[in-house]
């Protein structure tokens, strides 16, 4: 694939999971707007987040990745974003103070809008209309009217995706994200949970080393790594118009880089090495994630990343692995002795939600065990490898849901109806994701401890 690279080369080429506009003049139109608003995100972060993650895939960190299935126009409130990252710091500071390793946070917020499909139509009863595609294409109500792609959306999801950024920067900047305040990241709905006391039993030693380092003059104050910390924002790259829309030469290096968010990635639906996702994003200098499902060979796996990362640079690349508790043992090896054969530069994340999907009581879950047994897997496999356990991928919010099965409170299929309110995929609630947290942080101390002994054994 020598031919040059345009932002709008992918149009030349086959596409899948494309929404059916009615009127293709106001989508151009749309499109043309969004290309002359501001970019949301600058190169020179999508670099920093670049060089954050050559670290971990030299084996040197961990990428928290996680957030809404879909961001919905509905939840767009203060208090969701607020509680969405309360719930990842206390998931990054497990990690970080655990395992003792740094992590790279990145959000699955500020973008993430559209949806790929398994089918085009969604029938109840008798009626059948298209799917819905996410907000940033068509409304979620099962009516004909608000199933008709409207461009208008992609304009309110540009606008709440900055609105989220300009409070998520204002958190992670401003003092929120300050290792003082550890203790009052607790969720209200946490607190009497089985994880509650374990966390605070972590935050009670960081604030000891926090008292210490500042009798020896070590403080937040004159020192910001201690009171900010680097959050990125990332998205599938689904929607190409609106991906075009805001793919921005930077000035400083010359280079393209989407403007959408930090990372993007590829889906597992839409990685064909000669369609257009695949070529939009080969252009792009950002860092990408690429999911990699069983479907996958290890020679499709190695063209894709000869196209996604030719000059093979760490940080590039990152590949989000989603089997299914059952599978993974079956796929992961064989990518990885590809992968590690040719010598290639990646960073290993583990995706334990998307493979391990089912249906009770009618609705979409994810049992707690399935996910904790990819992670497992996902460990194992890397150890008896040799390779990084880079990173974990992951459908969370800070809200009290009940859409997984399972965890310390033993949700049950009952309990599903409760509250069940995702716009998609069913997400963990802020204590199944400490508990993952938790158990993150532990085997990732055991790969540690076990490198230590070969070192001195
Ligand atoms: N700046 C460091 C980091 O981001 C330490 C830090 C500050 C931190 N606030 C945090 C770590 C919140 C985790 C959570 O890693
Ligand atoms: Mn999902």
């Amino acid at each position: 694939m020598a031919q040059t690279w345009t932002p709008n080369s992918w149009r030349q080429k086959p596409i899948q999971q494309v929404p059916d506009y009615p009127d293709l003049a106001a989508l151009e139109a749309t499109e043309a707007r969004l290309a002359k608003y501001p970019p949301l995100v600058f190169a020179g972060e999508a670099r920093r987040l670049k060089s954050a993650l050559a670290n971990v895939a030299e084996g040197r960190g961990f990428l928290l990745q996680g957030g809404d299935c879909a961001e919905s126009f509905a939840e767009h409130g203060a208090d969701t974003i607020r509680d969405f990252f309360r719930a990842f710091l206390q998931m990054a500071v497990v990690l970080t103070f655990g395992a003792q390793q740094p992590v790279v946070k990145v959000g699955r917020i500020a973008g993430q809008f559209a949806k790929p499909r398994s089918s085009g139509v969604e029938k109840q009863g008798d009626v059948t209309l298209p799917s819905y595609r996410g907000d940033i294409i068509n409304g979620i109500e099962f009516t004909e009217e608000a199933r008709i792609p409207n461009p208008e959306r992609q304009i309110m999801a540009y606008r709440q995706s900055a609105a989220t950024l300009n409070l998520l920067r204002a958190f992670a900047m401003g003092g929120y994200a300050n290792l003082d305040n550890v203790h009052q990241w607790m969720l209200g709905f946490v607190k009497d949970s089985p994880q509650a006391e374990r966390y605070r039993k972590l935050a009670d030693r960081i604030s000891e080393t926090m008292d210490f380092m500042k009798a020896i003059g070590i403080t937040s104050e004159n020192h910001p790594s201690l009171r900010e910390t680097d959050f990125f924002t990332s998205h599938e790259a689904l929607l190409l118009g609106y991906e075009q829309a805001l793919t921005r030469v930077d000035s400083t290096s010359g280079d393209w880089y989407a403007t959408s968010g930090h990372m993007i990635w590829i889906g597992d639906r839409t990685r064909q090495p000669d369609h257009a996702h695949i070529e939009y994003c080969r252009g792009i200098k950002n860092p990408l994630g690429l999911k990699c499902g069983p479907s996958l060979t290890a020679d499709g796996l190695l063209e894709l990343i000869d196209l996604l990362n030719p000059a093979n640079e760490a940080g590039r690349l990152t590949l989000i692995c989603r089997f299914g508790h059952d599978k993974v043992a079956e796929h992961l090896p064989r990518l990885i002795r590809a992968v590690e054969r040719e010598g290639k530069k990646v960073v290993w994340s583990c995706d334990p939600m998307h493979g391990n999907t089912i249906t009770l009581n009618n609705y979409k879950t994810r049992p707690f065990e399935r996910i904790l047994s990819e992670v497992e897997s996902f460990f194992q496999i890397h150890r008896a490898e040799g390779t990084h356990p880079g990173g974990i991928h992951i459908e969370m919010t800070g809200n009290d849901v009940t859409e997984c099965t399972g965890g310390a409170r033993a949700l049950s299929g009952d309990d599903l109806a409760d509250r069940y309110h995702t716009h998609c995929d069913p997400r963990l609630n802020a204590d199944q994701a400490l508990e993952l947290a938790f158990l993150l942080a532990e085997r990732m101390k055991g790969g540690r401890d076990e490198k230590r002994m070969v070192v001195n054994g």
